[in-house]
């Protein structure tokens, strides 16, 4: 196995036996997280990457069985920002050091391709020195390449599974896998810095679902990939399944590191839901990025995609200082920097 982990980080790949291996055992954890950290040092030294995240809907047409915002939910308060409102939540971003902005939301059709690339644009035009992000879901191509046109550069679309059979066992019929990963190399082609990824420990979840996810993000060869633990929220279809496992979560992330020794690795909210150091023992294990939010605070706790989410009550100046803290105590720094995926 030691030589196996060894090899892996020389590699970057191995059989799918012996990832299979890694995956199930604990055994291995501290070689694991140790390797992953000596190569995430190499590449980006003790940087965390902020990326400031503005949730500016949680209307959505799409009905996953695992999400909170889900359409058939009909205990969400649904709310939208206007192009106004999220402009004032990056004009406090910037004033706290965040160069990019992550305009995440629901796959709500208020917002028409020239809606958000008027957002885009007028926040391009206010702060030329930062990067725009989008995750708002499945378009077609023309409308990716609009909002390229008007100035985003990164997107971030996990593709939940790669697994055909599996995507149908979480997602309602008419959502299709194929028409995911239309969408994530259509973002590449156009020129996007893509980020993929997917949940750990959803219901039914195997691993060799978890291998295919590897397989897949080594075809992608995304930039960015943002995985965290499956949490039940109370009014879905998955409410009455255990939460994904932790510890299963942290040695994908160093697997992840050692596979992709370039690509961009948050530590996500859901991490940190999961165990109040889950995002210091993410950044330990590999992980070079956190996402505070940036919502206003009368709106952070209607994105709720699962129960308990951390920092919905905190202003975005309280997290930005929290996770200064936190992502010192674990022995890194945060730098006020776009934070570009570096290249060999
Ligand atoms: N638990 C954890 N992550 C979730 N997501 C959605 N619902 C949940 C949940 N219940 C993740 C999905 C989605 C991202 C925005 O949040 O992977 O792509
Ligand atoms: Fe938000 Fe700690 S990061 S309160």
């Amino acid at each position: 196995m030691k030589e196996m982990i060894q090899q892996l980080r020389e590699r970057q790949d191995a059989d799918d036996e012996s990832l299979k291996q890694l995956l199930v055992t604990s055994d291995w954890d501290r070689m694991l997280f140790r390797e992953a950290d000596l190569v995430r040092r190499k590449i980006y030294g003790d940087d965390v990457y902020v990326r400031g995240l503005i949730e500016f809907t949680n209307y959505c047409r799409n009905d996953c069985y695992y999400c909170g915002i889900r359409r058939s939910n009909h205990h969400v308060k649904r709310y939208r920002l206007t192009k106004e409102e999220i402009l004032a939540c990056c004009r406090e971003g910037y004033l706290l050091g965040f160069r990019t902005f992550v305009l995440q939301g629901g796959e709500d059709s208020y917002y028409k391709d020239d809606l958000i690339c008027q957002m885009v644009s007028s926040i391009r035009k206010e702060f030329p020195d930062c990067i725009v992000t989008l995750s708002i879901g499945e378009r077609s191509r023309e409308s990716y390449q609009a909002f390229y046109d008007a100035g985003a550069r990164r997107y971030l679309l996990r593709h939940e599974t790669a697994d055909d059979a599996y995507y149908q066992k979480l997602h309602p019929a008419g959502m299709l896998l194929e028409n995911r990963k239309r969408c994530l190399f259509d973002l590449k082609e156009i020129g996007f810095q893509v980020g993929a990824g997917f949940m750990v420990g959803p219901p039914f979840q195997t691993v060799e679902h978890l291998l295919t996810d590897l397989r897949f993000l080594q075809k992608l060869q995304p930039d960015m990939i943002g995985i965290g633990p499956f949490l039940t929220q109370k009014d879905t279809p998955f409410s009455g399944f255990t939460n994904g496992s932790l510890s299963l979560t942290l040695r994908l992330i160093a697997l992840l590191r050692l596979m992709f020794p370039y690509a961009l690795i948050p530590a996500t909210t859901a991490l940190g839901t999961i165990h109040p150091q889950g995002r210091e023992m993410g950044l330990k294990a590999g992980a070079n990025v956190v996402m505070p939010n940036l919502s206003p605070v009368g709106v952070r706790n209607l994105y709720a995609l699962y129960d308990n989410k951390i920092c919905t009550g905190e202003e975005a100046a309280q997290c930005r200082d929290c996770l200064e803290r936190r992502v010192s105590a674990a022995g890194y720094h945060i730098v006020t920097d776009v934070g570009n995926v570096k290249r060999k």
